[in-house]
């Protein structure tokens, strides 16, 4: 993030604490609460934004050499993404092109062949098909027709963006609109992977997203854990098309302000938060990111996976005693992802669930949410969400 803009940001964010302000988009809105547990819904989403639209499957930490890997299966179809000999990152489908086993089960390494378990058929880091045993006993294959199915596949700002038809397109600076010089200015390119969790709740993957969309709760929710080092119900926000960019404000900004300008930054006294339409959330640290992807359950509208990843500034990674804060913090806020907003979110799908109560109530003071949401309905081509007076 430019210098001025970083300046700007927290300007706004001193003003809300002074004047005892916070966002306000002036009216409340009316979410219905079927839409996180209609699965005609939760049909219409799948096909739309997990199976026809690009998606996020990791940051270029993820395959930090030439020859590393990595797999995923995260809407219902497994892929294979590698840097090759060459450097390109490419996706395909993690399937064997003789009778559609997956070639690779580990998550991540590093090797220049994959050697499908069942026949052994073997496929290079570009996907082409080098070798199949006994060939003058199975037949002629033409091998240069059986390389792995490759998707689409686009590496940008550190992002690695799959497509997951193989006849679809990505125009990364669209996908990527607004976040992309942030990312660039930040240097996710050389973020290091750290490691990560997965957490499978029983809440609709909208409600995970949900959580992160405001910081009105940091006083009631998180009294003990985010909110004495978070300043609560405060935030910066900036949306463009699709994706949106929260500030959060952290108590830093208190000793802060007191020095000079010239030595103020925004990671660390703030915590800015990208939106990824439709489901990632980049969480900036001083020197981490943590990446959380959510993903609705295969089969149950109110249960979902949250993929959740810590990478590390370069400076901080190769550290053994730099790491320690950043990693340890990247921990933490998992967890509190986990057992605090999750646990909270999964009260709200019960009742989303009971079909008594109809709808909920986003706050003027949770501008996010209303983007958020009214993206969701515009990309589906639904009305925007109603306002509402009391
Ligand atoms: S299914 Fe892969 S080698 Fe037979
Ligand atoms: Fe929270």
């Amino acid at each position: 993030m430019k210098r001025d803009e970083q300046i700007r940001l927290l300007k706004h964010l001193i003003h809300q604490l002074d004047s005892g302000t916070n966002l306000d988009a002036g009216v409340m809105l009316r979410a219905p609460a079927d839409v996180y547990a209609s699965p005609q819904r939760a049909a219409l989403e799948r096909e739309r934004f997990f199976r026809d639209y690009p998606q996020m499957i990791g940051m270029s930490g993820d395959l930090p050499e030439n020859g590393s890997f990595l797999t995923r299966d995260d809407w219902g179809v497994k892929i294979l993404a590698t840097r090759g000999k060459d450097g390109q990152f490419r996706a395909f489908l993690n399937a064997c092109r003789h009778r559609g086993v997956a070639v690779e089960d580990q998550v991540r390494g590093k090797k220049a062949r994959f050697v499908c378990p069942f026949h052994a058929w073997t496929y290079s880091s570009e996907g082409d098909l080098v070798g199949v045993p006994k060939a003058d006993h199975f037949g002629d294959v033409d091998k240069s027709c059986r390389g792995l199915i490759e998707l689409p596949a686009v590496e940008k700002y550190g992002v690695l963006l799959v497509h997951p038809q193989r006849d679809g397109r990505i125009d990364a600076e669209s996908v990527l609109e607004g976040l992309g010089p942030d990312f660039d200015n930040w240097g996710f390119q050389d973020y290091v992977h750290m490691g990560g969790d997965v957490y499978d709740m029983p809440l609709n993957w909208k409600l995970a997203i949900d959580t992160f969309g405001e910081t009105y709760h940091f006083s009631s929710l998180h009294r003990n854990t985010l909110f004495p080092v978070f300043h609560g119900n405060v935030q910066g926000f900036d949306h463009w098309q699709r994706n949106h960019r929260m500030i959060l404000c952290t108590r830093e900004i208190d000793a802060m302000r007191l020095r000079p300008e010239s030595e103020w930054k925004i990671r660390g006294p703030a915590f800015p938060v990208y939106w990824l339409f439709p489901n990632v959330m980049f969480n900036v640290g001083e020197h981490m990111v943590i990446v959380v992807r959510v993903y609705p359950h295969a089969t149950e509208v109110g249960r979902s996976v949250s993929q959740i990843s810590f990478y590390l500034d370069p400076e901080v990674a190769h550290t053994d005693d730099a790491r320690l804060a950043p990693a340890e913090a990247a921990r933490t806020f998992g967890q509190i992802i986990r057992d605090e907003d999750y646990v909270a979110a999964s009260g709200s799908q019960r009742a989303a669930d009971s079909g008594m109560q109809d709808s909920f109530v986003f706050g003027r003071n949770e501008p996010t949410l209303h983007h958020y949401h009214n993206t969701y309905n515009r990309e589906l081509g639904l009305p925007p969400l109603e306002a509402i007076d009391g």
